[in-house]
């Protein structure tokens, strides 16, 4: 426990002293990885070999573990990760689209200490003011009359709560999602996970209705002209300017749900703007203004789920329905809005939230003034250091920057995304755009980590490279990381 007499700044003050020796400098297809004036700690802890053996032994078999080669990471620094040897790695995924404002944020880092100087722990059940500063300023950032917040622990948390809250509000209990969907894993939302390999054998998910989804590039409708995007998807498209047929062909196949698998009145439909896990899918235009139109007409709730889309991600806006042009009746955020505290919010109106009061609804460390006081540093960083402009200006130079691949390597079929939510979808080859093998995409995907690149992977097929990282990082960082991806992919080329 931190006494009051530890230096303010004694993390920073350890890490300055040591020696930068070990910082790996790399230059691939003549680009040089970015430099950074941070030095890491000497790490002293246990073994890499020592660590292996613990997590085989005793964490559980099913926990995915990136890379043949896992990397042992040991410190952060705004888009740097480190491993126990000093090893320099720029992370394109942080911590899946979490440390939003960059690791160990020192304006974060600094709220927190304060905050845990004073008092680390008390339930939203005592007056405190952390919780009321924070819930103020977060619903600040909301349009319209959603104005009222509940804080609890994760994504899954607050997708579940959602859940409840939409039934209990319309007194229904029918919801729609999409197919390639993810809300969360926890047994509440597990019905609203629409992808096989996440999928457990077990009763999930009654009254849950997974609809096709809008994937202008792998669905059935779809091409060229279909999305909002500086990049396109390369596939052709009858849709005239001014109209999409393909969101008019995937609007019928949600009328279709609505009139054969759900009863006339509904509780809610619940996306994302861009599906995050499911691979940065993005929905044709007008999909989702359309869409709520047809849920509102059957009594249900929109729900807008922003885990990973919103706190200026995006670029152009804040929260991504915003993009979409939709008003939600019901708002999700977990991941950035704490950097990496355990943290997440349900927004909603005053209205619906007058539904909370049927029953207790109580949760031990939601709002717990820790997490508010990181989150609410969090709120300061993306204004003061203009991350949500960053996310708009370094996202498009990026995305156009990876679309090039795609010209130059067949297994690249799709770019596409919005700000700093790219994916890169690998397919064996652009006509039949099967999927890429995981082994092939593993291989492709080690050597980027080899060369200090650390790229997230997604989609049903998990063929889709996932780029999120930290909103503070550089055009420049970019440069690398396309350079190492072009690099990785030629390597992969050559060697088949
Ligand atoms: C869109 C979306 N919703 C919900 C969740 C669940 O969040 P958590 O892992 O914090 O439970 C995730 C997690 O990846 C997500 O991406």
């Amino acid at each position: 426990m931190l006494s009051n007499n530890v230096p303010k700044n004694c993390f920073r003050l350890a890490k300055r002293q040591l020696s930068v020796s070990r910082v790996a400098k790399q230059v691939v297809g003549g680009v040089k990885m970015p430099d950074t004036d941070f030095t890491p700690e000497k790490y002293e802890g246990m073994s890499y070999e020592r660590a292996r053996e613990i997590r085989q032994k005793h964490l559980v078999p099913g926990l995915l573990t990136y890379y043949k080669t896992p990397i042992f990471v040991h410190q952060g620094h705004k888009q740097w990760l480190f491993d126990t040897d000093g090893k320099r790695y720029l992370d394109m995924f942080a911590g899946i689209v979490t440390c939003g404002v960059g690791h160990c944020h020192p304006k974060v880092e600094e709220a927190t200490f304060k905050q845990m100087r004073k008092l680390w722990h008390t339930t939203n059940i005592y007056m405190h003011p952390t919780i009321h500063e924070y819930a103020e300023k977060l619903v600040s950032k909301m349009p319209g009359d959603l104005k009222v917040c509940y804080f609890v622990n994760s994504g899954s948390e607050a997708n579940d709560l959602a859940m409840m809250l939409a039934r209990a509000h319309t007194g229904n209990w029918d919801i729609i999602n999409h197919r390639n969907s993810y809300h969360g894993a926890t047994p509440g939302v597990l019905g609203l996970l629409a992808q096989q390999n996440w999928k457990f054998n077990t009763p999930l998910g009654f009254g849950n209705h997974a609809m096709s989804n809008p994937d202008v590039y792998r669905g059935p409708w779809g091409g060229k002209n279909c999305k909002e995007s500086p990049v396109q998807t390369d596939r052709p498209c009858d849709c005239q300017p001014g109209h999409c047929s393909a969101s008019d062909a995937y609007l019928s196949q949600l009328q279709e749900v609505l009139d054969y698998n759900c009863p006339n009145k509904i509780a809610g439909y619940f996306a994302e703007p861009l599906q995050g896990v499911g691979g940065t899918v993005q929905y044709p235009k007008d999909f989702m203004p359309k869409a709520y139109e047809k849920i509102r007409e059957h009594g249900g709730l929109c729900i807008s789920d922003e885990v990973q889309t919103g706190f200026g991600r995006l670029g152009s806006h804040f929260w991504g329905f915003e993009w979409m042009g939709v008003m939600p009746d019901i708002v999700t955020c977990a991941k950035s809005i704490a950097n990496g505290f355990p943290m997440a919010a349900v927004i909603t109106t005053p209205k619906i939230a007058e539904t909370m009061k049927q029953a207790i609804t109580f949760n031990t460390y939601g709002g717990n003034p820790m997490s508010c006081a990181a989150a609410s540093a969090v709120l300061d960083v993306i204004d003061e250091e203009n991350l949500q402009q960053n996310c708009a200006d370094v996202g498009t130079y990026y995305l156009e920057s990876l679309a090039k691949l795609r010209g130059e390597f067949e297994v690249v079929g799709d770019v596409r995304g919005k700000g700093l939510m790219i994916g890169v979808e690998l397919v064996t080859d652009k006509a039949s755009k099967k999927p890429l093998p995981a082994a092939e995409v593993l291989d492709i995907w080690e050597r980027t980590k080899d060369y200090g690149v650390l790229f997230g992977k997604g989609g049903r097929f998990g063929n889709v490279l996932r780029i999120k990282p930290p909103m503070c990082i550089t055009k420049q960082d970019t440069d690398y990381a396309v350079a190492v991806l072009r690099e990785s992919l030629r390597e992969y080329a050559d060697a088949k």
